[in-house]
């Protein structure tokens, strides 16, 4: 194959120069190949030990089948001057291609491979803000980043909205976000974002670790930290910050919304509303040192339990086409179970021909599933509230009139120790 035919299909498809080293035909029409390779972020190998090309294999797969159309060819490992390299063979990556691959949570470097000369391509990645918004908190618990970017593209990609990711302000929700590392994650591509979090301690941490951050690096925003009470009882607290990474963009009110509930995740419901969120994203309590609290019982060895209970209302907040994506430790849940508690919720078991099971420490080996909220099984829930917490939702959302923020109307706002606030820019 080749002469008139091939460089009439290269114009065709946009591409000259002298790097195509094969050619691939697909229904009758002629695709340059070309070679590609990326490294890995050299910090990757100490996270997951052994399991780091795995996982990345995992993650650049799920791209691949999705907004990529499965045109990378025979990803594989390959040491180049000795030194491993993802390797791959597609047709000519384009600049949404190239932006794509950039958001990889293991990316280093990308490099267009002809003969035996590496050409860098320049990353795009969707990133509006600097790296020490992921990685200046330090505790103990913390999910780690990069996994937590990997969980959330490939949760994002599952969905029925994947070709949106670059393009549209997705909203995520971390039913058990800790101190907010996927909240972060979320914040970093622009995304809106919410979290729940039972852990008083680990609320107040955010709160003061994102009015800090973004005072110090001059990002106009307007924060609340507020107590959410019902009949003077109070049920939890409330963060929640708009924010927009440039003057023009909280002029023009485009702003992107962090939230953060101090409650009971089993009480979704009562905060949020139906069909709000594109994709969850969550790592369950590992049933070893950060244990999982439930309002009534133990549920510190029993995340499993936890799941049951919590995820009907997490379904419910979800939007038709959405997906979650959970990790968990298989030390105290099995797959099998877990996929039995989702798959029982109603949801879609996401198949995923790779695996992403990776050992954290001596109790803690991860696994991940994505389960997806098919757009049929909506129809018919009108009216229902799954979660047996303190009050409905309906009721909550009646009384309040609805709307996006999820605080009932009725219920006080005393604010605490941040006042309301609107750092300008100089
Ligand atoms: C594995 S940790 C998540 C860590 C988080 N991704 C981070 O990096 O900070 C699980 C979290 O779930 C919280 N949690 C446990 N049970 C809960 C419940 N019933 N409602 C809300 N949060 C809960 C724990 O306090 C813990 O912070």
């Amino acid at each position: 194959m080749g002469g008139w035919f091939q460089s009439a299909a290269a114009k065709l498809l946009g591409r000259t120069g002298t790097s195509a080293i094969d050619t691939l035909v697909v229904t009758g029409a002629t695709r340059q190949m070309a070679e590609y390779a990326f490294l890995v972020l050299p910090a990757l190998n100490s996270v997951y030990a052994d399991a780091a090309q795995q996982l990345l294999q995992g993650e650049i797969a799920a791209f691949n089948r999705t907004v990529l159309r499965g045109r990378l060819l025979d990803i594989r490992e390959e040491k180049i001057g000795g030194i491993p390299y993802v390797r791959f063979s597609s047709d000519h990556l384009g600049a949404s291609d190239v932006q794509f691959l950039s958001n990889l949570s293991a990316i280093y470097a990308l490099f267009e491979i002809s003969g035996t000369r590496l050409t860098p391509i320049e990353l795009n990645p969707l990133d509006r803000f600097t790296s020490d918004l992921i990685t200046i908190q330090k505790y103990q618990g913390k999910t780690n980043p990069l996994f937590t970017k990997l969980l959330m593209n490939v949760t994002v990609l599952s969905t029925e909205f994947a070709d949106e990711l670059l393009s549209r302000r997705m909203s995520v929700f971390d039913p058990l976000c800790g101190r907010g590392t996927t909240l972060n994650q979320a914040l970093m591509y622009g995304y809106d974002a919410a979290g729940m979090e039972i852990d008083l301690k680990a609320f107040d941490a955010y709160s003061q670790f994102l009015g800090g951050w973004l005072k110090n690096h001059r990002i106009k925003h307007n924060m609340q930290v507020s107590e959410i009470r019902l009949q003077k009882k109070i049920l939890g607290h409330r963060l929640f910050v708009a924010l927009a990474p440039n003057k023009e963009l909280y002029k023009s009110k485009q702003f992107i919304k962090i939230e953060m509930i101090n409650a009971d995740t089993r009480t979704a419901r009562t905060y949020f509303k139906r069909e709000t969120f594109d994709a969850i994203v969550t790592d369950l309590p590992y049933g070893v040192r950060h244990g999982s609290r439930g309002s009534d019982m133990d549920l510190s060895r029993r995340p499993l339990d936890l799941l049951r209970e919590a995820l009907p209302g997490w379904k419910e907040v979800l939007r038709p086409g959405g997906s979650i994506g959970l990790s968990w430790n298989i030390h105290v849940a099995g797959r099998e179970k877990v996929i039995d508690v989702v798959a029982d919720s109603g949801l879609e078991i996401v198949s995923s021909e790779q695996s992403f099971r990776h050992t954290v420490d001596q109790s803690i080996v991860r696994d991940l599933l994505v389960g997806r909220k098919r757009r049929i099984m909506e129809l018919s829930v009108q009216g229902t509230s799954n979660v047996g917490n303190v009050h409905s939702h309906d009721e909550v959302m009646s009384r309040s009139g609805g709307g996006y923020l999820p605080v009932p109307a009725n219920v006080d706002r005393n604010e605490r120790s941040v006042p309301m606030q609107a750092i300008s820019l100089s």
